[in-house]
């Protein structure tokens, strides 16, 4: 058995951040994580950073004021103060640990235009943020010296008396089970990608955060909201930045028109990812597509903007599709990106299970509500790992010690080896595929009751067919036929959380849009809804709880 203050699982930014932070403050922290730190899915975010500096005339309020908007006033406003309000702060502490954040002509800290917003706040690293800061924060985790179990893969969380005291583990390279106690646990583990397919995310992505805590009774909130976003490769889903339209690109559909003229006469390329997404679905949908896609041009922006700018993506579009991004439009389509649902959490991290917080992706502290802003996420990273890493400290101060037993252990060994001592059955792989993409045909960019209904179904009837899945490889050592097995259970469980949600919402709202009730009806459903799983039957359970409103009424949202 290992012991720490505060267990953080995940070594993206919310992880990372969260434990340089904890560790820096006299706690004994650790991180887990499934991959390498600088493998976490961190390293794929692209475009930027938002903030509002005020040197620059820029203002955090414009800011909150567009994300509220962007969330199709979803999100709760108290939160949005808060991400907006310290953004100015721990983009410059950032700048300071060492990111290079790229520079203007007169040797300032660049910034880039983003969807959603009027003005340039995205600072950026080339196409490369997420990576350049992921590296940053990891040498902060190396100076720190912070405990890092590294290939080590997370069960089950640890919940005694309805309190979360640790969690219990695999390790990857040698196969055996350990209990890791903790006064606190942050959960820190990304996002969901996998749920659908394709999608822009790491094969890693297998919403285990997510199920890890629906498992314990932790609700998630407003997991029907799932983010399309405008500009993924239509082979494989790799994303193409928004970066390239905050520098200038257009979109054109097969008569070569610039369709975004008419759907967002205002912000064009630039609306915000929901209406990007659905006008070019619909552009597709109507036969204005070009082999189930649309055209992204960045040509006019010139060869030197280009490989400056968008070098990443020039690279990308020259080795998966053979374009040179100066000389060809490239074809593009919405696709699977984020989660803005997630774990309930207060603006500290704190969830509604004592002693398990959250952060990142996985968390729902509510600052995206119906639709996330391109580079509003490696922000909440960063300004909510930090704020649960202080909660989490503070809360350890005075938890009590817990149980010293190891039944829940002896139970996941059992559980573990049943699946390995199964001679045969269902492979992991092709039911993930199944599910995957019955998730993308029917809780997609457009939706419809009987779809969603279908999609619910089907997601039941392989929870229970995940009984009959089977691993080939009995080893011990690296087997990562049996994590693939263990991940997907949690691809099945936030897949069943996202279709009960969205069964639940009955209106259109950010990128939650039915074709059935294209209407967003505030009377009804300002509201969020919250999923939890129950310990009685298995079962996704339904709630509500209001939307927090501080300074911005809603109104209907124009782009
Ligand atoms: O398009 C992008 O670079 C993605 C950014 C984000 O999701 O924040």
């Amino acid at each position: 058995m290992f012991e720490h203050d505060v267990l953080i699982i995940g070594a993206g930014l919310a992880g990372m951040r969260a434990a340089v932070e904890a560790v820096n403050r006299g706690a004994n922290a650790a991180v887990i994580t499934k991959v390498h730190p600088v493998r976490s899915h961190s390293n794929a975010a692209q475009g930027g950073i938002n903030a509002a500096l005020t040197d620059r005339g820029d203002d955090w309020t414009d800011h909150a004021l567009e994300t509220v908007r962007g969330s199709d006033y979803l999100a709760d406003q108290d939160a949005v103060e808060v991400m907006c309000s310290e953004a100015g702060a721990a983009l410059i502490e950032l700048e300071h640990m060492g990111v290079v954040f790229s520079r203007d002509e007169h040797g300032k800290l660049g910034t880039r235009r983003f969807g959603g917003q009027k003005a340039a706040r995205t600072f950026f690293v080339g196409a490369i943020t997420g990576q350049a800061i992921l590296h940053v924060l990891y040498e902060q985790l190396i100076k720190a010296n912070v405990r890092v179990y590294e290939e080590w893969f997370v069960t089950s969380l640890i919940v005694e008396d309805g309190v979360c005291r640790g969690a219990v583990t695999l390790d990857i390279r040698t196969g055996e089970l350990h209990t890791i106690r903790a006064k606190a646990v942050i959960n820190c583990a990304g996002g969901a990608g996998r749920v659908y397919e394709p999608s822009t995310n790491a094969l890693i992505c297998t919403g285990d955060g997510y199920a890890l805590a629906y498992r314990a009774g932790a609700p998630l909130m407003d997991m029907e909201m799932v983010q399309y976003h405008p500009t993924t490769l239509a082979s494989n889903g790799v994303l193409i930045s928004e970066a390239a339209r905050g520098e200038g690109g257009y979109l054109l559909n097969s008569k070569g028109d610039r369709f975004m003229l008419r759907y967002a006469p205002e912000y064009k390329e630039l609306a915000s990812r929901d209406v990007v997404s659905r006008s070019e679905q619909t552009e597709i949908n109507e036969g204005r597509g070009i082999d189930g896609t649309v055209l992204l041009d960045v040509r006019h922006l010139g060869r030197k903007v280009v490989e400056e700018k968008l070098g990443y993506l020039q690279e990308v579009a020259h080795d998966f599709m053979g374009i040179d991004l100066a000389e060809q439009p490239i074809p593009v389509r919405p696709g699977m990106h984020y989660m803005m649902g997630g774990i309930k959490t207060d603006i500290n991290g704190a969830t509604s299970v004592p002693g398990l917080y959250a952060a990142g992706e996985v968390a729902n502290v509510s600052v995206h509500g119906g639709n996330r802003l391109g580079a509003n996420s490696l922000l909440d990273t960063v300004v909510f790992g930090r704020r649960s890493a202080l909660a989490a400290i503070e809360y350890g101060k005075s938890a009590g010690a817990g149980s010293r037993n190891e039944d829940l252990l002896a139970s996941e060994k059992k559980r573990i080896q049943a699946l390995l001592d199964r001679p045969k059955g269902l492979r992991s792989a092709s039911v993930r595929r199944e599910l995957a993409e019955t998730m993308h045909s029917h809780v997609a960019v457009f939706r419809d009751q009987q779809g969603m209904e279908r999609a619910a179904a089907k997601v039941k009837e392989l929870k229970s067919a995940y009984g009959k899945v089977a691993v080939d490889d009995k080893g011990k050592v690296f087997n990562t036929d049996l994590i693939f097995a263990l991940e997907l259970r949690n691809v099945i469980d936030t897949a069943e959380a996202i279709c009960a949600s969205a069964l639940t919402r009955k209106e259109s709202r950010g990128a939650h849009y039915r074709v059935d009730m294209k209407k967003r009806d505030d009377a009804n459903w300002l509201k969020h809804i919250l999923v939890r799983q129950s310990a009685a039957d298995g079962d996704p359970k339904i709630d509500t709880a209001p939307v927090t409103i501080t300074r911005w009424q809603p109104v209907e949202r124009k782009y």
